[in-house]
């Protein structure tokens, strides 16, 4: 019997690398992975401050200018999707970003590598949306998931989740109330409806397929 878990994204190929973009893959990518099986992120980076964590960071867009904003702080990123995890590459490349680390895979399987308490924030950015009701099942924070999310963030650590479909951010919401692990940040209709201070916009995000503006919820490790 099949035990993996259920599929939630996609697509892992796209259109082929160009030479260039393969050639860099082929170079930088193996420094940037994390070693296979159990690691702990702070031994990747030991002056590190904090360790950050994007879940499906598409082009890397986000990931990148964070990781340029604080160099202190190791972003570690996960992506099944090959021409995303070859678009960060290259930001890493291109910018010189020292303090980026990547995995090309699932993020389930990447959380269940790492250590309790070793993550300080969590982003899951504009997930796929699977809107229609038979594929909820493969939206990503499912209950076992957040529970393993909380697993790894440090307490008083804090997870962010956008989208811009109305439904996927109320469904979302009710399991994230619902865990023992998180709590919601918010105190006021602004509090979800603005962008937080230190938001950089996604490429996802910026194509606006969804049937609302952005939806921002941040909740607190307790
Ligand atoms: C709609 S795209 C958004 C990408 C990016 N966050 C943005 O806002 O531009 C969702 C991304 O999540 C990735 N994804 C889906 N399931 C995932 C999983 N289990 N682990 C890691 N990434 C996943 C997809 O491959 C895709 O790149």
């Amino acid at each position: 019997m099949d035990d993996r878990p259920l599929r939630t994204y996609g697509r892992v190929k796209g259109r082929p690398l160009k030479a260039r973009q393969a050639a860099l893959v082929q170079t930088r990518l193996p420094a940037l992975c994390p070693p296979a099986g159990p690691f702990d992120p702070r031994a990747l980076m030991p002056d590190a401050t904090e360790v950050w964590l994007e879940i499906g960071f598409g082009g890397g867009e986000h990931l990148a200018a964070q990781a340029e904003r604080r160099p202190d702080v190791l972003m570690l990123g996960v992506e099944p999707f090959l021409n995303g995890v070859a678009s960060l590459v290259r930001h890493v490349d291109e910018r010189g970003l020292a303090n980026v680390r990547l995995c090309q895979g699932d993020a389930r399987e990447l959380v269940a590598r790492l250590p309790d308490a070793s993550i300080e924030r969590v982003f899951v950015l504009f997930p796929d949306p699977w809107p229609k009701a038979r594929h909820f099942k493969r939206r990503l924070l499912q209950p076992g998931f957040i529970a393993a999310l909380a697993r790894v963030t440090r307490g008083g650590g804090r997870l962010r989740f956008a989208t811009d479909w109305r439904d996927y951010a109320c469904w979302t919401l009710e399991r994230m109330l619902a865990s023992p692990g998180w709590t919601w940040t918010a105190e006021r209709a602004d509090d979800w409806r603005r962008p937080p201070q230190d938001h950089v916009s996604t490429r996802y995000e910026t194509k606006a397929l969804g049937d609302t503006p952005p939806i921002f919820l941040e909740f607190d490790r307790r």
